[in-house]
């Protein structure tokens, strides 16, 4: 997982693996690009090795990419999921993980791309907003959409009090969406992504 800030969705998939709720999937690295993100702390409470790559220290993001891609298969990563990663990744990384990179953002996407999505929908008067899990590429939060979860947006609703209400619905649907992808129920297709059934028992 790749990390800036508190790390609540962090959180939210080390539950979901104490749960048995994450598939195949295993938590195997944290990359965080800041010293003082809370997502360490996650990281190191759930005993999953944590490394600090600070941006600042690479002349270019194709070189900072090329970090982040070496720590990643140094821990045999095979799926990369951006919990709360403020950074836009290049090629560099894409390429390295072609179609297994997965983003969580907090509006109902393709509206509110980019920094501050709460206050757009805020701003814009919107009555409904929500989350959306979706495959990374190489625009700003415009890969093919795997999950989408809506929270109505209340008169009285300010930042944070939506942001919060945004969370609830990030913390359900990421996990789910990277136990699908670990499951290997995902078809891409253009811009749709379908969901395929559970591969049940073969019929009697
Ligand atoms: C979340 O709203 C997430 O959608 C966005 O960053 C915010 C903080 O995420 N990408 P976290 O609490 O650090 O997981």
């Amino acid at each position: 997982m790749l990390c800036s800030g508190t790390g609540t969705n962090l959180g939210a998939l080390i539950a979901a693996e104490l749960a048995g709720q994450l598939g195949p999937a295993k938590l195997r690295v944290v990359l965080v690009n800041k010293p003082e993100a809370g997502a360490r702390v996650r990281a190191q409470a759930a005993g999953i090795p944590c490394t600090v790559l600070e941006h600042g220290e690479y002349p270019r993001r194709e070189a900072y990419d090329a970090a982040l891609v070496a720590a990643l298969r140094a821990a045999d990563v095979e799926i990369v999921a951006l919990a709360g990663f403020m950074r836009v990744v290049t090629p560099t990384l894409l390429d390295a993980f072609a179609g297994r990179v997965l983003n969580i953002h907090p509006s109902l996407l393709p509206a509110y791309p980019g920094l501050h999505a709460q206050r757009q929908a805020l701003m814009a008067g919107a009555k409904i907003s929500g989350a959306t899990v979706h495959f990374v590429d190489d625009g700003l939060d415009s890969g093919p959409i795997v999950l989408q979860a809506a929270v109505p947006v209340q008169d009285d609703d300010d930042e944070a009090s939506l942001s919060a209400r945004i969370l609830v619905e990030e913390h359900r649907i990421f996990p789910e969406a990277l136990r699908l992808l670990a499951e290997g129920r995902l078809r891409v297709d253009g811009r749709r992504v379908h969901i395929l059934p559970e591969r049940g028992l073969g019929a009697a």
